[in-house]
């Protein structure tokens, strides 16, 4: 399972790639906002300290803004993924990407049969949102299971991009259901590795090691 981060803080990106986990990075039109950058310069750093997959996003909605969108954001660096809405338009940009052998990722997909377009149009990665599901009494991770048999049952490429992950239960879960990738804020990321038990014990081995006056090497 790969882990992409979502954000457009090029610190925190940094400080999670120094240590080996961060396999690619999506950001979105209010991921941009909150940066108080300029996308192409942000999208432009972020590719220089990311080696995978950048996701940037379109902000236009009609096909010959989307593709003049594109085009400009293709030009940023080669790790760019194209981040496109999950509309007609954007599934017709897709597939010339796709031809092009371009990354896309197709966002806001609330729907099995939005990410059954996404894989016939040639997509990369799928982005399902399971918090924004959720958060309206839905099954966000449902979602997932169901998209994660589609895909399996036609042997469908297009990668499953578990997004707006809001618990360290989500990215248990995901990863249970078979997500090829999860993008989640670095604050859930730091969170994975809590545990009270591995800070007692921890302080428990420091302390009787203390105890035994030996060293190591
Ligand atoms: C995904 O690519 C989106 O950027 C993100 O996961 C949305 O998350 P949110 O619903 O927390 O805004």
């Amino acid at each position: 399972m790969k882990f992409f981060i979502d954000t457009a803080n090029t610190d925190e990106i940094r400080e999670l790639n120094d240590l080996g986990l961060v396999d690619g990075v999506t950001t979105n039109p209010s991921l941009i906002l909150k940066s108080g950058r300029n996308i192409n310069e942000v999208i432009k750093d972020i590719c220089n300290i990311i080696k995978g997959p950048v996701s940037a996003e379109v902000a236009a909605t009609d096909y010959d803004n989307i593709m003049r969108e594109t085009n400009h954001l293709l030009k940023i660096a080669e790790n760019i993924c194209i981040k496109l809405p999950l509309t007609f338009d954007g599934l017709r940009v897709c597939k010339i990407l796709t031809e092009k052998g371009r990354k896309t990722n197709m966002t806001l997909c609330f729907t099995a049969n939005q990410a059954l377009l996404a894989a016939k149009a040639g997509a990369t990665f799928v982005s399902p949102f399971i918090g924004r599901l959720d958060d309206i009494n839905l099954n966000g991770m449902k979602l997932i299971s169901e998209i994660r048999t589609i895909f399996d049952n036609y042997a469908f490429r297009t990668e499953i991009l578990a997004a707006s992950i809001r618990t360290a239960n989500h990215v248990k879960e995901a990863a249970l259901i078979g997500a090829d990738i999860v993008t989640m804020p670095s604050i859930i990321l730091k969170q994975l590795i809590n545990h009270p038990l591995t800070d007692k014990g921890l302080e428990i081995f420091l302390a009787d090691w203390t105890k035994t006056g030996q060293k190591i090497g």
